[in-house]
């Protein structure tokens, strides 16, 4: 798989800084082509500029329909030779029209162990419920939300004082560690997806 990613943001950007920081140290082999947010006010924009990245916002106000925004996104990606999309803290939904242009070649990043507590404030629902493991999923998107197959999981525990925000804090020092790994196992290519299961062709090399 050709090893430039393309990074979709909507806001502050820290699991994007974890991949940046990852292919600093020489733990994750990458580059990343472009930093893309729907919203002009995201941090991540800067973090990106920083690490002399290009960062380009394409707000979604802009476009007519859903179609039309993902459109100009896959091909913002494509001028670039993106051949890896990594979803961190993107809160949009993705139409067929991006999900096909990139098959088992996008990525996200979601605060709880799927398929438990999809959607938004994932850490304030596993807080609310009760449960006493909660953690963070990075899987392969396709067009249900929060459903593609699973590339890894952590279990991050849920303690009797904790806030929903002293969680979701454990969580994303979790989530920081999990992307990098996850986008390095998946670059390596030595996988097939088997119904919804991710497999390791030869796990010693994973
Ligand atoms: C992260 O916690 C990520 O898991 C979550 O948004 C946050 C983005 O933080 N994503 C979702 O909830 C997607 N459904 P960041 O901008 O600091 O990386």
């Amino acid at each position: 798989m050709i090893r430039t990613l393309g990074v979709l943001i909507s806001g502050r950007g820290s699991n994007l800084q974890a991949i940046v920081d990852a292919i600093a140290a020489g733990t994750l082999d990458a580059r990343v082509g472009v930093v893309i947010s729907n919203r002009p006010e995201a941090g991540g924009l800067e973090r990106a500029r920083r690490a002399g990245i290009e960062a380009l916002c394409l707000s979604h106000r802009d476009y007519a329909s859903r179609e039309e925004y993902d459109r100009a996104l896959v091909a913002a990606l494509r001028q670039r030779g993106v051949g890896l999309v990594c979803l961190a803290g993107f809160m949009r939904l993705l139409s067929p029209v991006f999900i096909e242009a990139f098959p088992n070649a996008i990525l996200n990043i979601h605060p709880s162990l799927l398929p438990a507590f999809p959607g938004l404030e994932a850490q304030h629902q596993a807080w609310a419920h009760g449960v006493k493991l909660a953690g963070a999923t990075v899987h392969l998107v396709n067009r249900d939300l929060d459903a593609g197959p699973i590339v890894l999981q952590r279990a991050v525990p849920v303690l009797d004082d904790d806030t929903p925000e002293r969680l979701a804090e454990r969580i994303l020092e979790q989530e920081h560690r999990l992307y990098p790994e996850a986008i390095g196992l998946v670059l390596s290519g030595g996988w097939t997806i088997e119904g919804r299961r991710f497999i390791l062709r030869n796990p010693a090399i994973g």
